[in-house]
């Protein structure tokens, strides 16, 4: 593993390879023990607002036993306020560090950075539309444990499907497991993105695009909720309010859900799932930030 840009560069060994090693960081962790990372240095650069992931990738490299550089919104602290190049600037980091992990405004900033790199990048999520690898890897993970299996599953994605980045890599790495169906379940201006049902299509994995939750709601084993924003819907106020309330998860529909079923979110939620939901079982959506930190002790110590 030299960088990590993209989910379909993960193949179903390396998948199996992370998945036990963040099983091991986990018993590492339950014991209190320490690993031997005291001399490499990790660089969070986030040009872009991040709770969860910056978090856990700090919290990552410090239980590793590493140390942390870091700043967020790095347009307001670093050169590029000076008009300096994304490229320059990792040129530069490089020099001061032992692995990059970047989150970018725009699309294939995290390639573009693992091009001129002197060390391994990590994509932390690029642009709206882009991708979120680890988000997906630790979304994978998740499933894995709480489910038992991955082939098989049967997932309805619920959202903002266009410019979910977590989205569009969990779909790429469902893409390499057997007999996945995908329920894509949004309105038409909100849908998965021909490029992602063109992969699916080429690994012949069944999916469709529906818009009614219902329909398909006691059938699945996963549902993936994603953040509906506001600012989508520029003054149409009303559209926004509708949609909201068609794709809301509450009490009422948690009832029509298999018993062994579970429900997802990357969070930050907004408004799509009721705070009554939090307490059930099926809502794992807090233990993924926790399997978010096992994932990417996982991710960095494979790349250290
Ligand atoms: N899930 C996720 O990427 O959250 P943050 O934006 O807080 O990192």
């Amino acid at each position: 593993l030299q960088h990590v840009i993209e989910a379909q560069q993960f193949t179903l060994p390396l998948l199996h390879e992370l998945f036990q090693t963040a099983d091991q960081m986990e018993k590492i962790l339950e014991r209190g023990g320490t690993l031997d990372y005291q001399n490499k240095i990790m660089a969070s650069l986030f040009y872009a607002p991040s709770t969860r992931t910056r978090f856990s990738f700090e919290s990552a490299m410090f239980r590793l036993g590493g140390k942390v550089i870091s700043t967020e919104q790095a347009h307001l602290f670093s050169s590029v306020i000076g008009g300096e190049t994304l490229e320059d600037t990792i040129r530069v980091v490089s020099n001061f560090c032992d692995v990059i992990v970047l989150r970018h405004t725009e699309v294939g900033a995290a390639k573009r950075a693992s091009l001129v790199a002197s060390v391994p990048v990590i994509n932390a999520g690029d642009g709206k539309g882009g991708q979120h690898p680890t988000q997906a890897l630790l979304d994978l993970y998740t499933i894995y444990k709480e489910l038992g299996y991955i082939d098989g599953l049967k997932i309805a994605f619920v959202g903002d499907l266009e410019q979910g980045r977590t989205v569009r890599s969990l779909a790429y790495l469902l893409g390499k497991f057997e007999r996945v169906m995908i329920y894509f379940i949004a309105p038409d201006f909100l849908q998965i993105r021909e490029d992602i049902q063109d992969y699916l299509t080429r690994h012949n994995v069944w999916f469709t695009l529906e818009s009614d939750l219902n329909k398909v709601v006691s059938e699945v084993d996963v549902i993936y909720v994603t953040r509906i924003e506001k600012e989508r819907f520029g003054d149409k106020v009303e559209i926004y309010d509708e949609t909201v309330r068609n794709y809301f998860i509450d009490g009422k529909l948690l009832s029509k859900m298999k018993p062994k079923s579970i429900i997802m979110h990357p969070l930050p939620r907004l408004n799509e799932i009721s705070p009554e939901v939090d307490d059930d079982p099926r809502a794992v959506y807090f233990k993924q930030t926790k399997n978010g930190l096992l994932i990417r002790m996982a991710l960095l110590t494979m790349l250290l």
